[in-house]
């Protein structure tokens, strides 16, 4: 079986949902989570491969994650037949009813930081059960000093958790294009170490006044993403259970969506069958 692929669910791209490109669904669990829902987020539409993905677990924060907000990701992710969550490798707040940092923030690449994501992430996913956990690499505002480089840092989270990695390869391209990391690399450290692995791609644009790649989820992937994407599938192969594509801005014409998409499919359909996973 070939890794699913799909998009983050929108409400502009629901319509979509019939493509049959279109195998595999990423939930938005704050737009999922409404209190007055009485059917689930996806409907009755059936996909192969259905994962919620999360924004306030803040695993590197210095305290564990709020029960009732593990309790309504389980729920979430139950009610749309969901057989992952993912949320960010970073933290939204250091201390709890403490000030929040107003985005997802990568920690600093220390072993102290390491022992608490680490920590947090293993009650994760004692509490999430058969359902497994993805941790996604975020791009960097400003780099932190520390005492390992990312790449051994995430490498040592995955390793010692066991969670699976959700590989932004956008932000892999964006931290290239910001600080002159190496996205090729990231991607074949991390892919080596991981047991299971999703994906997301996306594009952004330079900001003219300081030159700095965004990743705004608003323009069409651009070539060096599909570049490390074919490179991340080459090397983890059977490793991966789903590619989706994210697109928030700027949203393309119905041609723009399927053609896309079809574009993600044909990097699958060009893997080996019997070296992809199931
Ligand atoms: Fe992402």
């Amino acid at each position: 079986m070939r890794p699913s692929t799909g998009y983050a669910m929108r409400e502009q791209n629901r319509a979509f949902v019939d493509d049959p490109a279109w195998t595999g669904v990423e939930i938005d669990f704050q737009r999922a989570n409404h209190a007055l829902r009485v059917i689930p987020y996806l409907h009755a539409h059936a996909f192969e491969y259905v994962s919620v993905h999360a924004l306030e677990l803040s695993v590197a924060s210095l305290e564990p994650p709020r029960r009732c907000y593990l309790e309504e990701l389980l729920a979430v992710a139950e009610e749309n037949g969901a057989v992952a969550i993912s949320d960010h490798l970073g933290f939204n707040d250091a201390r709890r009813g403490g000030p929040a940092v107003g985005h997802v923030m990568a920690p600093p690449c220390t072993f102290e930081a390491l022992d608490r994501v680490c920590r947090n992430v293993d009650r994760i996913q004692r509490f999430f059960g058969d359902k497994t956990f993805f941790l996604e690499n975020l791009s960097h505002f400003f780099v932190w000093p520390g005492e390992m480089d990312e790449i051994d840092f995430v490498c040592r989270v995955l390793e010692r958790t066991g969670c699976g990695l959700l590989l932004d390869v956008t932000n892999a391209y964006a931290d290239e294009m910001n600080f002159g990391f190496d996205a090729r690399a990231f991607v074949s450290g991390t892919v080596g170490s991981a047991s299971r692995i999703q994906m997301h791609l996306a594009g952004g644009f330079v900001e003219t006044k300081s030159g700095r790649y965004v990743d705004s989820h608003s323009e069409p992937i651009p070539e060096p993403v599909w570049a490390l994407c074919l490179e991340a599938i080459r090397l983890g192969q059977r490793k991966f259970e789903a590619l989706f594509i994210e697109r928030d801005w700027n949203f393309p014409s119905e041609q723009g969506w399927r053609d896309e998409l079809r574009q993600l499919r044909q990097v699958t359909e060009a893997m080996e069958p019997n070296t992809c996973h199931g």
